[in-house]
């Protein structure tokens, strides 16, 4: 069966789907981006993705390219022309096309949107968890505003490379303080050895995670303790147990950091038993796509825009 791709406005072949080579996402990384889960063929934690792109698109002071309720419509016709049950959809927002120029274009083109979907077996994913995972440490090297979801992911492309050279699976940031700020593709935690759930601040150099707002949210229903604070790499060397979170990872533990054993070694007790409250707990978005409104969980000012200083 052939993929298919939404490209500004048209449902495309996925191998001659194609953006202009203007695009300023293209030629400037000036567009943001969503991954979010499908699983039973729905969308999981849709309101919260809309959400965090309206915040990106705000910051950036990109137009939404069509309503939150005809993107969610688009991104389901994508889902279903790919028959995807199990895996994640795609959406990028750039400013458009525009003869090349830094700053903003004078008359402002209409955004380009491009969605795409793609199978990932869950079972690949389970067998991924229960395994654990490894991450080596490198030098945090990313630009101030990591918090808004752009395409500018150079950075963490050559992270994530470095990783797998190292025979690793991510890669986590290091700032110039020795403390870890985010993977490459997915938020960092540990769990110390009396038990507490540490985590970067979502305000202080990383991506607010979707699934780190929704772990948050069952952590502090089951009664773990969370501590919102940095962490060193001496820290997590020490911790009983580390994970990751993203959209399509869920909550998946760490067994090894720069090739040391965390805790036991194994996939821990708090990390798996997290994976799958944050599975239990994801919002499953109706088949037909509704109004946007923020869950009553999400601080208002989680994915509002930042003030300026
Ligand atoms: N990455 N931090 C970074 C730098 C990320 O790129 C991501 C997501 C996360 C986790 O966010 P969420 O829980 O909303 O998926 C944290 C996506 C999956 C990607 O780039 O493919």
């Amino acid at each position: 069966m052939p993929r298919i791709a939404y490209v500004n406005g048209r449902y495309r072949p996925h191998a001659d789907a194609a953006v202009h080579i203007e695009d300023r996402g293209y030629q400037l990384a000036d567009g943001v981006y969503e991954v979010c889960e499908i699983a039973g063929g729905r969308l999981v934690d849709e309101r919260l993705h809309l959400a965090r792109l309206d915040r990106s698109l705000r910051e950036l002071r990109i137009p939404w390219p069509m309503p939150a309720s005809a993107l969610g419509v688009v991104m389901r016709e994508v889902v279903r022309r790919n028959r995807v049950a199990e895996g994640l959809v795609y959406v990028q927002v750039t400013r458009g096309v525009a003869p090349r120029e830094h700053a903003f274009p004078l008359r402002p083109p209409a955004p380009a949107l491009v969605v795409t979907a793609k199978s990932i077996p869950f079972t690949q994913r389970e067998a991924l968890a229960r395994k654990g995972v490894s991450v080596v440490t490198v030098p945090e090297t990313r630009w101030a505003r990591v918090d808004i979801k752009t395409v500018g992911l150079l950075p963490n492309v050559l992270a994530k490379q470095y990783a797998h050279e190292q025979g690793a699976h991510e890669a986590w940031f290091v700032d110039s303080d020795g403390f870890v700020t985010e993977g490459a593709s997915t938020n960092a935690w540990i769990v110390t050895q009396d038990g507490a759930l540490v985590t970067r601040p979502a305000d202080d150099g990383i991506l607010r995670g979707v699934t780190r707002t929704v772990l948050i949210a069952v952590a502090s229903r089951t009664g773990v303790r969370l501590e919102e604070r940095p962490f060193s790499v001496a820290e997590a060397l020490a911790a009983k147990e580390a994970f990751l979170t993203s959209a399509t990872t869920a909550a998946t533990p760490i067994v090894k950091v720069d090739g040391h054993g965390i805790g036991t070694g194994a996939p821990g007790p708090v990390a798996l038993g997290l994976r799958a409250a944050v599975r239990a707990a994801a919002e499953i978005a109706p088949e037909w796509s509704t109004v946007i409104a923020l869950p009553a969980f999400v601080q208002p000012d989680n994915f509002a825009p930042q003030k300026s200083a």
